[in-house]
C-alpha cells in the first residue's frame, strides 16, 4: 500500500457485484507499495448501468479497470477494442486506457498460462482433460489450444455443452484433436496421461467435500492438474489426482499472476520472480487469518 496519496496518485479498480470479496486490492496494493508505484486500487460496486461506469472511470481518468463476475462478457459492449484472445474466449477481465477509451484483455487465461508454466504443468503436445464447458473452461480451452495440446478432451456434467465448446475449439485449431464427453464416459478416454484442467464450481468453499467427476477412472489416467478453485487450499479433485499417484495445483497462481499481468499492462513495468513471490506469500497469508 503506498504511504501518500497526493495530486499524482492514480486509481485503478475493479467492478462486480457483489465485490466484497475480492483479492485483487491486496495484490494490486502491495505491489504498488513494494515498487513505488504512485497508484492506488478499490473495489467498484456496480450494480446497474455498467455502460455509464466504464465511460465515467474513462472520464475519471482511471488508469486501469478489472472486471468481475457477472459482467466479464456484458463490459465487452462498453469498450472501442478487444484483445483477440479475450474476443474469442467471449470473456475480458482487464480494461486497459487508449485513445477514445478502454481496451479489453483475458489475463485469466494469460495467467493461468503463466502458473503453469512455472508450476510445470504441461499443455503443448499433451492430450488436455478439461472438466466443465462453462465461461472459465472456454478460456482454458483457448490455452489449451494456443499452447500446442494435442488433443483436448472436455468432460462436462451436460454432455452437449462440452461438444459444443469441444467442435468449435476443434475448428479454430484444426491440428487439435477434440472430443466431449459425459461424467458417466470414463471408458471412452483414449490416453493415458492427461493434462488435467478443472474448471467447475465443484468443492468451491462451502461445498468443498464435492468432485466434479466421481468416477475413479478418470482420476487413474491424469498425472498432472490444475484445479482453478483455490479456496480451500487443497480440494477433494486435487486429493483424488494426488491419491492416483498425480501431481495437482491449486488456482492461486492463476489469480495472483492475471492480476500482475493486469499490472504490467497498467503501468508498463514488469514485475519481477522475487516480488510476485512476495506477493503470492501475501495472498497465502490473507486465507491463514480468515
Ligand atoms: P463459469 O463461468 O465460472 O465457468 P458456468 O458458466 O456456470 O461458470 O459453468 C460452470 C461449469 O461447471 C459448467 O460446466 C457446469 O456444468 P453444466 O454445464 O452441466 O451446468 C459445471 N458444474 C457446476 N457445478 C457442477 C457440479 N456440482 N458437478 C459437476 N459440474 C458442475
Amino acid at each position: 500500500m503506498i504511504e501518500k496519496i497526493n495530486g499524482s496518485t492514480r486509481l485503478c479498480g475493479v467492478i462486480g457485484n457483489p465485490i466484497a470479496h475480492t483479492l485483487s486490492p491486496l495484490i494490486h496494493n502491495t505491489l504498488s507499495g513494494d515498487m513505488g508505484v504512485n497508484l492506488v486500487y478499490v473495489p467498484f460496486h456496480v450494480t446497474e448501468d455498467l455502460a455509464a461506469a466504464v465511460r465515467g472511470a474513462y472520464h475519471l481518468n482511471v488508469l486501469g479497470m478489472n472486471v468481475t463476475v457477472p459482467y466479464k462478457s456484458q463490459v465487452m459492449e462498453a469498450l472501442v477494442e478487444v484483445d483477440e484472445g479475450a474476443r474469442t474466449i467471449g470473456s475480458v477481465n482487464t480494461l486497459v486506457r487508449t485513445e477514445g477509451g478502454f481496451k479489453g484483455y483475458n489475463t485469466d487465461y494469460l495467467g493461468l498460462r503463466r502458473a503453469m508454466v512455472e508450476d510445470g504443468i504441461q499443455v503443448e503436445g499433451r492430450s488436455v482433460l478439461l472438466l466443465g464447458a462453462g465461461g472459465a473452461a472456454r478460456a482454458a480451452a483457448y490455452l489449451a489450444g494456443s499452447m500446442g495440446a494435442r488433443e483436448l478432451c472436455i468432460m462436462n456434467r451436460t454432455k452437449s455443452r462440452g461438444e459444443t465448446l469441444a467442435e468449435e475449439m476443434g475448428a479454430l485449431f484444426p491440428e487439435m484433436k477434440t472430443m466431449g464427453l459425459g461424467l458417466d464416459e470414463a471408458h471412452r478416454l483414449e490416453s493415458s496421461s492427461y493434462t488435467a484442467i478443472q474448471t467447475t464450481k465443484a468443492g468451491m468453499w462451502p461445498e468443498v467435500s464435492q468432485l466434479p467427476v466421481e468416477d475413479d477412472r478418470v482420476y487413474e489416467k491424469i498425472d498432472q492438474a490444475v484445479d482453478i478453485i483455490f479456496n480451500p487450499e487443497n480440494t477433494e479433485f486435487m486429493k483424488k489426482v494426488r491419491a492416483f499417484g498425480g501431481v495437482a495445483v491449486n488456482g492461486l497462481k492463476m489469480l495472483l499472476y492475471q492480476g500482475i499481468i493486469a499490472y504490467e499492462l497498467w503501468n508498463d513495468v514488469k514485475v519481477s520472480d522475487e516480488e510476485a513471490r512476495r506477493v503470492y506469500e501475501c495472498m497465502k497469508k490473507e486465507f491463514e487469518s480468515e
